[in-house]
């Protein structure tokens, strides 16, 4: 059964369409990454799936649901740039990421304490327990995206919205929160949906690779048509070719 249900999603700034007729059928516990030019409409996927924005046309339903009006803690995201609290030291921001669950903010002393535990937990995972009473700006980007992963993780979020997360990290600390991710999801059967520019990298981690793109193009206004799934390629057996996705139809 459809997990997420993306019907016939357009959106639109202005007079500028960004993505049009966007259909996707995504599994519960599926890993779906999303590849395409730079300004196609990733992002702007990724703050319809948060409920963040409203189409201009179309639905995303989940689990069968009403479409969402504003953000939940059913969806946790990272966004492109780090979106960590910087008033607050690394392990409060892990602490704070759950506390949002709670009528006003607020944690009782035994949830406060068992959330503290499941932060020190986090913090090992995220290697950062050595700064865990620092504050963020004292933090490397590569930290900082780490912190705004494990932040999100610790939500406990049914969809995980992940925006090229990984762009910031050096190779090696890259592959660790490649497995670190791998990890998470094993425990938790989330459904994710992670933008990268990385195709490997997509490959690797996604059990479906999405590919936007522009199916139709005025030279002569380039803001008229939106970009859409173009390729849905099934990456589970690690393989490259795979099948083209059923022809868009795109007449008007
Ligand atoms: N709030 C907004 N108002 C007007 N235009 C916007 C808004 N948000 C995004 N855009 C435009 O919509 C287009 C799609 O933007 P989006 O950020 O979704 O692209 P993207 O695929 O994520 O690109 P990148 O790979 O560079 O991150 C861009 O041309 C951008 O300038
Ligand atoms: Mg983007």
């Amino acid at each position: 059964m459809s997990f997420v249900t993306v019907s016939n999603l357009w959106q639109r700034y202005g007079t500028r369409s960004i993505l049009e007729r966007v259909n996707v059928d995504i599994h519960e516990g599926e890993f779906i990454s999303i590849v395409g030019a730079s300004g196609c409409g990733k992002s702007t996927f990724l703050r319809m799936l948060l409920a963040q924005e409203q189409p201009y046309r179309g639905e995303i339903r989940i689990d069968g649901g009403t479409p969402a009006r504003e953000p939940n803690l059913e969806r946790g995201v990272v966004f492109q740039k780090y979106s960590v609290f910087p008033h607050l030291s690394v392990r409060d921001n892990l602490i704070a990421a759950e506390s949002f669950n709670t009528p006003f903010g607020r944690l009782s002393r035994n949830a406060r304490k068992a959330a503290g535990r499941r932060a020190d937990d986090m913090l090992e995972r995220i290697g950062l327990n050595h700064v865990a009473h620092q504050y963020p700006a004292s933090l490397s980007g590569g930290m900082q995206q780490r912190l705004a992963i494990g932040q999100a993780m610790n939500a406990k979020p049914r969809i995980l919205l992940l925006d090229e997360p990984f762009g910031a990290l050096d190779p090696g600390t890259r592959l660790q929160m490649h497995d670190f991710l791998m990890e998470l999801r094993d425990e938790t059967n989330m459904t994710v949906f992670m933008v990268t520019h990385d195709l490997q990298e997509g490959f690797k981690l996604g059990d479906r690779v999405l590919v936007f793109d522009k199916p139709r193009w005025d030279p002569h206004d380039p803001g008229r048509y939106g970009a859409t799934i173009t390729y849905d390629f099934d990456a589970r057996d690690g393989g490259i070719p795979f099948q083209m996705k059923e022809e868009t139809d795109v007449s008007e």
